[in-house]
């Protein structure tokens, strides 16, 4: 049973005039305690559709499914109760409380006299570093310390999935290497994670990266065997190791996205091409150059 799915997600910005596609029917599904990056080029829709999966807002049409939650059927207050307790959304830009210490931003807003649970609450703050900064306010901290917050609040609640929007978008390389592996380190005590990036090379410690373009899957990547438990190992120069297979995405009407790289070296002359089965493997080909 997947955690996360949905159908046919589209989301348009806009008017008719001018219609933006962010997104043009997506098709996902996360199971319990998978480590899931999306990665695409700016504007490509990862916001948006982390946005829709948060519930943070609507889609144009589709449908998301969270932890047996259809969002699309909740009403704006019992999304907003459902949004606190089980998703932990991990914001680009931090969203701290400014008047509010670590502490208080870090403890979950209690919406159903539902205590939380001090000792977890500690373990998190612990594994963030954050002990000694517990009374500090967030203007008094780094951007790497405000990420660390933000990710021990988006945890606070035991979410059912954490989302989280470029969470190394804006700090230096050191402390994003840092903070991937806080969460592959979550994602080993069991926590679903999906993260949305441009940061090739860090995504390259991911399990499984699915990649974004247009608003559409358009392929994914599934981390080799033999990467698989070396994931923090400080040796490996993750930005030129090939780690990961690719996958092109079939959807339900038998389309593929051939990757751009394998797409300009079939040299094509037309958008015509041939498709032979031979082996157990599919070959394309252009048409012959004209004599
Ligand atoms: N509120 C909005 N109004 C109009 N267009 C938007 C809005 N938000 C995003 N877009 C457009 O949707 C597309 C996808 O944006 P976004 O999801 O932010 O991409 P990414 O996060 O991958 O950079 C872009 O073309 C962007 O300009
Ligand atoms: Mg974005």
């Amino acid at each position: 049973m997947s955690i996360l799915s949905t159908k046919q997600l589209t989301k348009q910005y806009g008017d008719k005039q001018n219609i933006v596609k962010a997104l043009d029917g997506v098709n996902i599904s996360i199971e319990p305690g998978e480590f899931v990056a999306i990665i695409g080029t700016s504007g490509s829709g990862k916001s948006t559709l982390l946005n829709m999966l948060g519930g943070l807002d609507r889609p144009t049409s589709g449908t998301v499914k969270v932890d047996n939650y259809e969002l699309g059927k909740l009403k704006d207050e019992d999304l907003t109760v459902f949004r606190r307790q089980r998703i932990g959304f991990i914001f680009q830009n931090y969203n701290l409380v400014p008047i509010l210490n670590v502490y208080e931003n870090v403890m979950p807003i209690q919406l159903d006299g539902k205590k939380p649970d001090q000792k977890f609450i500690q373990e998190i703050v612990t594994l963030l570093g954050l002990e000694k900064k517990l009374l500090h306010m967030p203007n008094t901290l780094s951007g790497g310390q405000q990420q660390r917050v933000a990710i021990a609040r988006a945890l606070a609640s035991k979410p059912a999935i954490i989302l989280a929007d470029e969470p190394t978008g804006s700090v230096d390389p050191r402390t994003a290497n840092y903070i991937f592996d806080v969460f592959t380190e979550l994602n080993r005590q069991g926590q679903t994670i999906l993260i949305v990036t441009h940061d090739v090379a860090l995504s390259k410690k991911v399990k499984r990266v699915v990649a974004i373009r247009d608003g559409k899957i358009s392929s994914e990547r599934i981390l080799k065997e033999k990467y698989a438990d070396r994931i923090k190992e400080a040796a490996i120069d993750w930005r030129n190791e090939d780690t990961q297979e690719e996958y092109a995405i079939v959807d339900k009407a038998g389309r593929v996205q051939i990757p751009r790289d394998i797409l300009s070296s079939m040299n094509l002359q037309d958008n015509k091409v041939k498709l032979e089965l031979s082996e157990g493997k599919v070959i394309s080909s252009g048409p012959p150059a004209e004599l």
